[in-house]
């Protein structure tokens, strides 16, 4: 098989070997091949963990957007960049060539300046999978905007804290979106959103579903007849290697998002390299990232890594239910996917239906199956690789987070050997170390412990916008010298990884991360609640699911309880999006807790997923006999 990147796993040895014995000179090279740069760089790599401070390439210049759109026109330029698959089948799909994407963001950047965005300036996008979205961040970064896509499910109050947090000049929003049978409003959770935010200048509206919306004079613009107005080329801005090119929020384990700031050239060199390794991926191939371009994969594999590398990505609107369970094989079949990136818990939802909707459809074109947001149990990864790899396609389990902007740890197709659960060897480059309880660093195989990094990569965030003393706190306080990930992780005997979970207080719903302390503040913002603690617990098709302890201010009050139940979820959903809800939630007269006052989240967590044979020494908390209700009512 000559045509793959990486041939045989002694050639992947020796380029990882020759990776960290020297990372300065292996990225020159891999930065030397590939792109385009305006400016070479002074120096390729400066870094103090302490600080932290990361800096990739300095001294250079370039812009992203040069490098995925117009490096490509000479010989790329008729073919498919963007293959947009919209909700419902009976809308016909778009080709969008790299001429055609590559005006269309020219028409964007230009309607952009024209409303005032400078280079530097916080740009919030909010909308639903359409090409429009893509385009939009390109736009942005074709003039040294800073993006910051909000996924279209997120509450208008979770809309807002973020628009305020980076202070963003405009929103592109659209008047509404499709998701499966239901129509969205965007708009009225735009307008809700910005009445608390300041700053927002312009909104730009695209037009996707006809919804009738109200706009606000001044503000409130419709995209498509400045599009129409505007000039198809815009030069670009030149960017410095280390300026930012975006902002993309993630839960914390306490208070406010992060919004973990990624800069230009480490994130451009890390994500093509990936990209066309970790899929060896091949002109004329097509390849299909189910993400939603709110989250980091799809700014990674869906927009930034494959137009770098001038692929064919496709961008889907719509739900894998909807019409029916097909939807995902019929669309392989149709656009005759080669690579499917799709998420453990969208495996798990399908493999519960019927195998007729697999069985109808021709899944012949797939070559390369991947997953990502979770660790795949091993059910799920039989059930992708037996009926939709057919045995024969590999599956890359690729491991990473939004603050490391690219893929760390994964299988290589066809290189790797796979193993169920495993997301095998870390990927060139990159430096995993597991550490032990008191802080040391664990040698050797068969080891499970805190999963770090003890050498920077380019395409690491480099900070936590306004907050840099948050980013070191979170990442690089835990370990000296390392950054750390929150996930726990094993290393087998032969030195695969198998990540085990977040250890933290962070849990991961249907491949979205949630903090627990986001959550517990909504609930306690209702009027009846005094305390509340969230714990999550296997669920068979998000992975994990969310258990509410709640205690209300008046404990055996005559109130309904599941009215309560529902205003606390509907309180969640308003504060955060439906996506947070919880799936259970007991009302308690009071939480174990410590004798210093911390909840103590490992005997909930236990209580939650009914594993109560091993419940550790309740006998110094402040309250033990609380432990006994909690068990006897547990749901
Ligand atoms: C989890 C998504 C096991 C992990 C790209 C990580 C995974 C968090 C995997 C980051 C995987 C992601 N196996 N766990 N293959 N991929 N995770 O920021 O806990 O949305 O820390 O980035 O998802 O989620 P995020």
């Amino acid at each position: 098989m000559s045509n793959y990147h990486i041939k045989h796993l002694e050639e992947y040895f020796q380029v990882y070997r020759k990776s960290v014995r020297d990372p300065e000179h292996f990225w020159q090279e891999v930065a030397e091949e590939h792109f385009l740069w305006r400016k070479r760089w002074d120096n390729v790599l400066s870094w103090d963990f302490s600080k932290p401070e990361v800096k990739w390439f300095e001294g250079a210049e370039l812009n992203i957007t040069e490098n995925c759109l117009d490096r490509h026109l000479r010989t790329h330029g008729d073919h498919t960049a963007i293959l947009f698959e919209p909700n419902s089948p009976d809308e016909e799909a778009q080709h969008i060539t790299y001429k055609q994407l590559h005006e269309k963001v020219c028409k964007m950047a230009n309607v952009l300046k024209d409303n005032g965005i400078e280079k530097g300036d916080r740009v919030c996008i909010y909308l639903p999978m359409i090409p429009e979205l893509a385009i939009a961040l390109l736009a942005c970064a074709r003039i040294g905007a800073v993006h910051s896509v909000v996924f279209a499910g997120f509450s208008s109050k979770a809309l807002a804290t973020r628009i305020n947090d980076a202070a963003c000049k405009m929103v592109i929003t659209s008047d509404g979106s499709y998701r499966g049978a239901k129509k969205l409003d965007l708009k009225s959770i735009v307008d809700e959103a910005l009445e608390s935010c300041e700053t927002i200048e312009t909104v730009l509206l695209v037009e996707r579903t006809k919804n009738k919306v109200v706009l606000k004079e001044g503000r409130d613009k419709w995209l498509q007849p400045l599009l129409d107005a505007a000039d198809s080329t815009c030069e670009v801005v030149t960017m410095k290697a280390e300026d930012p090119l975006f902002i993309l929020y993630t839960s914390g384990s306490t208070g406010r998002p992060k919004g973990m700031v990624h800069t230009t050239a480490g994130y451009m060199v890390y994500t093509a390299y990936t990209f066309k390794n970790i899929f060896q991926y091949n002109d004329g191939d097509i390849y299909w990232c189910t993400a939603d371009i709110g989250w980091i994969t799809g700014h990674s594999y869906i927009v930034y890594g494959p137009l770098a590398n001038g692929a064919t990505t496709v961008m889907f609107e719509g739900v894998p239910s909807y019409p029916d369970f097909s939807r995902f094989w019929e669309i392989v079949d149709k656009h005759k996917i080669t690579h499917l990136y799709t998420a453990p818990t969208a495996i798990r939802a399908l493999a519960k239906e019927n195998i007729e909707y697999v069985e109808k459809c021709d899944l012949t074109s797939l070559k390369v199956l991947g997953s990502v947001g979770e660790p795949i149990n091993e059910e799920a990864w039989h059930w992708y690789n037996d009926n939709i790899g057919k045995n024969k396609s590999p599956i890359v389990d690729t491991w990473w987070q939004t603050e490391t902007g690219g893929i760390m740890i994964s299988p290589i197709p066809f290189v790797t050997p796979t193993k169920p659960t495993y997301a095998t060897l870390p990927f060139i480059g990159i430096q995993p170390s597991l550490m032990d309880e008191s802080g040391k660093e664990m040698k050797g195989n068969q080891v499970e412990g805190r999963l770090c990094i003890k050498y920077p990569w380019p395409s690491m965030a480099r900070t936590i916008w306004g907050d840099h003393e948050r980013y070191r706190d979170t990442y690089f306080s835990a370990y000296e010298n390392k950054y750390f990930t929150g996930d726990g992780a094993m290393r087998d005997e032969v030195g695969y990884y198998r990540i085990t979970g977040r250890v933290d207080d962070v849990i991961i719903v249907s491949g979205h991360n949630l903090g627990t302390a986001p959550i517990e503040d909504a609930i306690n913002e209702h009027p009846a609640v005094a305390e509340s603690a969230i714990v999550g617990f296997p669920h068979d098709v998000k992975g994990n699911a969310l258990y509410g302890y709640v205690i209300l201010k008046e404990y055996g009050e005559t109130r309904n309880l599941e009215n309560l139940s529902k205003e606390i979820n509907q309180q969640i959903s308003d504060r955060i999006g439906p996506i947070a809800k919880l799936d259970k939630i007991q009302f308690v007269s009071g939480l174990p807790k410590t004798r210093s006052g911390k909840i103590m989240r490992r005997i909930l967590r236990k209580i939650a997923s009914k594993d109560t044979s091993n419940l550790g020494d309740t006998s110094t908390l402040l309250n033990p006999e609380v432990v006994q209700e909690i068990m006897d009512n547990s749901l």
